[in-house]
């Protein structure tokens, strides 16, 4: 691409969130340089699992996968069962990730995509006066073995690498400036409350944002790619029967930078590690 089409598709994206192409047919080395042209590639750790996450020849491509070879799994099973952005219990989460439907189910396997901005837009000016400035603390260490049950638990080290962290709840997109709630299944608790009353508004916000008027169901083809902003939407692997189809995927992710928000009274709000 030259870079005035890279800048056309950045802006169609930044508008839209979610961009679908069809039909693709390329190698690990093309939908590493495609992604290129977005950002800095980011390559997944493999967290309590022995499971080789990313392609060999390729480590910045993740396998979301429920295939085995010679009895060894291709990739991770089961990967982003519930609704989540990509890296949002770490500090730096991923700007963005690009999702490539290699084999796809003919039934179900689907992935839901929903827009954190229409759910900022759609909460009471109450609620969104209540959030505006309030962080929520979000930990892989407390929720690894509730979002992946079917995974080793986390080592001591992963867990010293990987501490709780505070994000702005409502969150400044940094390009578009536009407001969202940033909020997800790795959240845990929120500032100033206790802890019932914390997890229920966690509940009701992660609720709010799956509702139908925010989201997209994509239904894949073999060939289709994905990119989302995981800066301003979230988005849910839906179950399927993984021990009848086969749904192999391979994944791209582009690093980011640190969430923050600007409160309608004039302060800046930002991430910062739970210590
Ligand atoms: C991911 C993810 C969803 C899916 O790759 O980040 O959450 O439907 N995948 O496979
Ligand atoms: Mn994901």
């Amino acid at each position: 691409m030259d870079s005035a089409t890279a800048r056309e598709l950045r802006d169609i994206w930044l508008e839209y969130s979610v961009l679908l192409f069809r039909k693709v047919d390329w190698t690990a080395a093309e939908h590493i340089a495609f992604t290129k042209t977005f950002g800095t590639l980011h390559i997944m750790p493999r967290l309590g699992t022995e499971i080789p996450v990313n392609l060999r020849q390729h480590p910045e491509i993740f396998v979301v996968s429920n295939i085995e070879k010679n009895g060894k799994p291709l990739g991770v099973k089961r990967a982003g069962w519930g609704w989540h952005s990509d890296g949002e219990d770490k500090q730096v989460p991923n700007m963005a990730s690009m999702l490539y439907g290699v084999k796809t189910p003919k039934v179900g396997g689907d992935t839901g995509f929903a827009s954190t901005y229409r759910a900022f837009e759609a909460l009471s000016p109450e609620t969104q006066a209540f959030l505006d400035g309030k962080r929520a603390r979000f930990s892989r260490v407390e929720m690894h073995l509730i979002n992946y049950p079917n995974l080793p638990p986390l080592t001591e080290e992963e867990k010293r690498d990987r501490p709780d962290v505070w994000h702005p709840i409502v969150r400044t997109h940094p390009e578009t400036q536009r407001k969202c709630l940033y909020i997800g299944r790795w959240a845990v608790e929120i500032e100033g409350m206790a802890d019932e009353e914390g997890g229920t508004l966690i509940d009701e916000l992660t609720t709010h944002i799956a509702k139908s008027e925010f989201t997209y169901i994509h239904k894949w083809q073999p060939g289709d790619v994905v990119l989302w902003d995981n800066r301003c939407t979230q988005h849910c692997a839906i179950p399927y029967d993984d021990s009848k189809e086969e749904r192999h995927m391979l994944r791209t992710t582009l690093e980011g930078d640190v969430p923050f928000h600007l409160t309608t009274d004039g302060r800046r709000v930002e991430s910062s590690l739970d210590q």
